[in-house]
């Protein structure tokens, strides 16, 4: 279940494809429905969007509990290229919690309120800073996005490029999984 200096364990990689997968759907709904109105993923998917959004929260306040108490034995990230690689992941970290978290106090600041699987969760309120969250959660949207995309581009480099291992660690298959190093 823990990590290992060889590769992610059970638990962080399956909270990894969890959010990859609930923050494409966001995503992809979204964009999918400014260039193709009508289409039946944005409509099956957007109805959900806050519901998926807050449970994207949810799951990364545990990921964050998570990820520090195995900072320590996951993976070693040596040489400057890889230093670079783990502050886009705590830039990743960051707005994956900002995302929610300005989408939430958009939609209670102007007085439609948070509603999670059909329960209002907090009734609207009239805040007049509210629609500034609004400008942020569309901002956020886009360096997510791109951050997303180049983070894919890079597990693709390593994969078939370098050869490293690097996506095999998140996907669990193959590598050693002991843990080599005392304590
Ligand atoms: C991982 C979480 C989330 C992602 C990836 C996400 C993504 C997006 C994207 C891409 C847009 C379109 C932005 C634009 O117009 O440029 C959007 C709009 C919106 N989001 Fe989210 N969202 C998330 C969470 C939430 C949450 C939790 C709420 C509410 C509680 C929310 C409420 C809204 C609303 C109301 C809009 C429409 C805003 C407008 O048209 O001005 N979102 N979201
Ligand atoms: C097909 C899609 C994806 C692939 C192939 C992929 C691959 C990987 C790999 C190989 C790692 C380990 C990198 C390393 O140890 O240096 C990783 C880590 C990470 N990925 Fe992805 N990823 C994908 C989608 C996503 C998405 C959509 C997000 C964000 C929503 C994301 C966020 C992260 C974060 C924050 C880490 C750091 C490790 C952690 O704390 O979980 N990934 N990913």
């Amino acid at each position: 279940m823990k990590d290992s200096p060889r590769r992610y364990g059970s638990v962080t990689r399956a909270l990894h494809w969890l959010i990859a997968l609930l923050v494409i759907a966001q995503l992809a709904s979204v964009f999918l429905g400014f260039i193709w109105k009508n289409n039946v993923f944005s409509q099956l998917i957007l109805p959900w969007h806050t519901t998926i959004g807050v449970s994207v929260l949810t799951v990364m306040a545990i990921r964050t509990l998570w990820a520090l108490s195995q900072l320590s034995r996951r993976p070693a990230h040596e040489g400057k290229l890889q230093r670079l690689a783990i502050a886009g992941h705590v830039a990743m970290y960051a707005l994956l919690i900002l995302m929610p978290l300005s989408g939430a106090l958009m939609t209670w600041g102007m007085g439609y309120g948070v509603h999670v699987f059909g329960t209002a969760w907090f009734e609207g309120a009239d805040a007049p800073w509210a629609a500034g969250f609004g400008k942020l959660h569309g901002t956020f949207a886009w360096l997510l996005t791109f951050m997303i995309v180049g983070h894919v581009c890079m597990a693709m480099f390593h994969h078939f490029r370098l050869r490293d291992g690097t996506l095999h660690r998140m996907l669990g298959r193959r590598g050693d999984d002991r843990d080599t190093r005392s304590g």
